[in-house]
């Protein structure tokens, strides 16, 4: 077999055999493809697309190019959820927690920023001290304690993924509906749960900008999940604006503390709240309506910010942090302020995200230290009435000299109509 013969194939828009997919999957966890003739065929199955036997196929090839995590030490259902990735998107923090009080087990392997958008293990890492890397003893350990650990990723789970995702990266072929749900769905059966929420973003700040895409997108991740024995359900949820106020990691800390008083913006709330019974009716814990009821309950009584607390603690972090948020981001201020009469129309999602990864959020390059306390508290969303003069939205960072280009990028994510 050789992958002039494969991307030939697949060029000419024809379906890949098993055999083929397990080459190139195995050649690309190996090293022992050329990265010119992986992207070619990265590019060909952009354009030709796959069905879903190949979908699944390759999903299967690229879980078991690594390790695959057993969970099986721990008690009860093992319920896992996964967001394709916001601007603002503070949900983990909240919905896991939630999720936990209800008496569900979540042993969730999180990731890092990416792009635009945010990942949970740097939220967590701005709580002082908390950590993300535990030993698998101590992870099993947590879980079946407390109920709930975040973790980052441990050993090399799908290797072909990686490998694949980097040159994806950067050659245009991220935006591929077969490739974005068998590197998604390879990463959480590899995690090892026995139930997978997926929370599908759309909108201009997503991967999928379409309702349509979306659904597509959806479908063949539930598909992958339930062919492969796992519960797994989807909510398509929207990102054509940022979620909540809060854009930034310790920011996002302070607005998970607040949406788990019950104080938290209304979009963030629900979203929270129906990613969550979602959960716990995948584990088995009653109808959807009784699901969402315990959610709310576990809300309403503090049972979930006690839990969001007790997962800090275990994990080295200081808890004081979460009785009183307050102060937690000490960086330089500046306010955005508005220029016109009229409404804030619509924002671009994506330029924000970039607005607060240029304020230090996020990372520029791999290399990049991310600055806890930087990012965006939106004063206005898109919908809101304004006045010349009012602040739209306070910039933190670490660095003052980062406003200019910063604000400049929040400018042009704005449109605005005449009143
Ligand atoms: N996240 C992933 O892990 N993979 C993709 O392809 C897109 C988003
Ligand atoms: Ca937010």
């Amino acid at each position: 077999m050789n992958m002039v013969d494969i991307i030939l194939k697949k060029k000419a828009g024809e379906a890949l055999s098993a055999e083929e997919i397990r080459f190139f999957a195995q050649g690309a966890a190996a090293g022992t493809i050329p990265d010119y003739q992986l992207s070619a065929l990265l590019m060909a199955i952009c354009w030709q697309g796959m069905n879903a036997k190949e979908t699944t196929c390759l999903t299967m090839e690229m879980m078991h190019s690594g390790g695959v995590v057993d969970l099986s030490a721990i008690d009860g259902v093992c319920v896992d959820k996964h967001s394709t990735g916001g601007v603002g998107d503070t949900t983990t923090l909240v919905l896991v927690p939630l999720a936990a009080a209800c008496g569900a087990k979540v042993a969730k392997i999180s990731g890092r920023g990416l792009g635009h958008t945010g990942g949970t293990l740097d939220k967590i890492e701005a709580i002082p001290g908390c950590s993300v890397s535990l030993t698998q003893e101590a992870f099993f350990r947590q879980v079946n304690d407390i109920g709930i650990a975040v973790i980052g990723q441990t050993g090399n789970l799908a290797p072909a993924d990686k490998k694949m995702y980097a040159l994806r990266d950067v050659t245009a072929t991220v935006s591929c509906i077969p490739l974005i749900a068998s590197s998604i769905m390879s990463k959480k059966l590899a995690s090892g749960a026995d139930c997978i929420l997926l929370d599908v973003k759309t909108g201009n700040g997503a991967f999928m900008k379409t309702l349509e895409d979306s659904i597509a997108l959806a479908k063949a991740m539930v598909d992958i999940g339930e062919h492969n024995g796992r519960r797994t359900a989807a909510l398509i949820t929207d990102m054509d604006t940022p979620l909540g106020r809060n854009i930034g990691n310790s920011l996002e800390v302070i607005e998970a503390v607040e949406t788990l008083r019950g104080k938290g913006p209304a979009d963030l709330t629900e979203v929270c709240l129906s990613l969550a019974s979602g959960m716990l009716w995948l584990a088995g814990r009653g109808g959807a309506a009784a699901c969402r009821a315990m959610a709310e309950d576990a809300l309403r009584s503090g049972a979930a910010l006690a839990k969001l607390r007790a997962m800090v603690a275990a994990q080295g972090g200081d808890p004081a942090v979460i009785d009183d948020p307050s102060g937690f981001p000490a960086a330089y201020e500046q306010d955005v302020v508005c220029m016109q009469d009229g409404w804030l129309y619509a924002t671009d999602t994506e330029k924000i995200g970039i607005a607060a990864v240029l304020l230090g959020a996020g990372r520029e390059t791999k290399e990049s230290v991310i600055d806890p306390a930087a990012g965006i508290r939106l004063l206005k969303k898109a919908g809101d009435p304004v006045k010349k003069g009012d602040v739209l939205a306070r910039l933190y960072a670490g660095d003052a000299a980062k406003f200019a280009a910063a604000e400049e990028k929040f400018h042009s994510a704005l449109t605005f109509a005449a009143r």
